[in-house]
């Protein structure tokens, strides 16, 4: 008989929810949630017929779960529960790029330590599926420079801005009613949410962990209105971009607001979507653009991975290190 997989989620917020959403259109997958994590059960919620508990070791320790799915904010929290899962055999899935982003060094022991795997697509670019494709296929190809749109939230913000006159503020309350801004949105608007992306894209694309003190991030808070409006008189707009490339030995990495020219393929990219251009030497320059934040998107890169991990796939990454040892 084929085998049904069991599921433990932590987290049933914005992603929580989308993945359960996804999760529900594909009734033929064998795998099931069978227990949530939430900090507060008594809260009313969709999905009643969902066993919720706010006991994270009733998850990571029950040995009849097999996956765990883990997409809480908390980063420290969520590292434990991660590591402790992983120890346990229990493969994972997260959407952290903070944890990740922050803790690469051991997610890349975790990669050759654990045969349990660890998949985080949701991680990086919402619902655009990069962090497999730079991991596989455009690291094959040789990856010298990713630049692009890492954060939904500051380019919702900065498109409100541009195209109604919005006020900073009033633009950065609906990206968070929209669910697309963090519950601490400084990590957003700072630049510091997409270094964490970037540092992800960077550890799969060249094979190894860049250093989070050589990246450099500038607020959009930093951004006019007389800046945006310049800006648009001369048909041009002001994106959070997003840069990383090897320069030599070393990886350089910034996060800024940028004046882009209409001919650039950021040009276009409004509201909560992202953009991840790969320039590598073979197949030139791919650019990838959909929506980057928000919570079917989101859930979705969740379900690509279960999906993935149902059919046995592992990173590249760490088996390429493997082979060459
Ligand atoms: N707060 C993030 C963003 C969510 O706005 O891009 C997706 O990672």
């Amino acid at each position: 008989m084929n085998k049904h997989y069991k599921i433990g989620l932590f987290g049933f917020g914005t992603v929580g929810q989308g993945f359960y959403e996804n999760l529900k259109k594909h009734p033929h997958l064998p795998a099931s949630i069978e227990k949530v994590c939430v900090k507060r059960v008594d809260l009313p919620r969709i999905g009643h017929e969902l066993y919720f508990t706010d006991n994270p070791d009733e998850l990571i320790h029950d040995p009849a779960l097999d996956i765990i799915i883990e997409l809480i904010d908390d980063a420290a929290a969520a590292k434990k529960y991660v590591h402790t899962a992983l120890q346990n055999g229990k493969s994972v899935i997260s959407a952290n790029k903070k944890m990740i982003g922050e803790s690469l060094e051991e997610v890349d022991q975790w990669h050759n330590e654990f045969d349990a795997t660890f998949l985080y697509e949701a991680a990086v670019g919402g619902g655009i599926p990069i962090v497999h494709a730079v991991d596989g296929f455009f690291r094959d190809q040789e990856v010298l420079k990713i630049r692009g749109i890492l954060n939904g939230s500051s380019n919702y913000i900065l498109t409100q801005m541009q195209q109604y006159q919005w006020s900073f503020e009033q633009a950065l309350s609906d990206a968070q009613a929209q669910g697309f801004a963090e519950r601490n949105p400084t990590l957003d608007i700072s630049g510091i949410d997409a270094t964490y992306k970037l540092s992800i894209l960077a550890y799969h694309a060249f094979g190894e962990v860049p250093s989070l003190n050589s990246f450099s991030a500038e607020s959009i808070e930093s951004v006019t209105k007389e800046e945006i409006k310049k800006a648009r008189a001369k048909g041009r707009k002001i994106k959070p971009v997003a840069t990383i490339e090897r320069l030599g030995n070393e990886i350089v990495c910034s996060v800024r607001p940028e004046l882009v020219d209409p001919n650039d393929a950021l040009y276009s990219v409004d509201s909560e979507n992202n953009a991840i251009s790969v320039d590598t030497v073979i197949s030139g320059k791919h650019t990838s653009v959909g929506k980057g934040a928000g919570s079917l998107p989101t859930g979705s890169a969740v379900l690509e991975d279960l999906k993935r991990l149902l059919s046995g796939y592992s990173y590249e990454v760490s088996k390429t290190k493997t082979a060459v040892a």
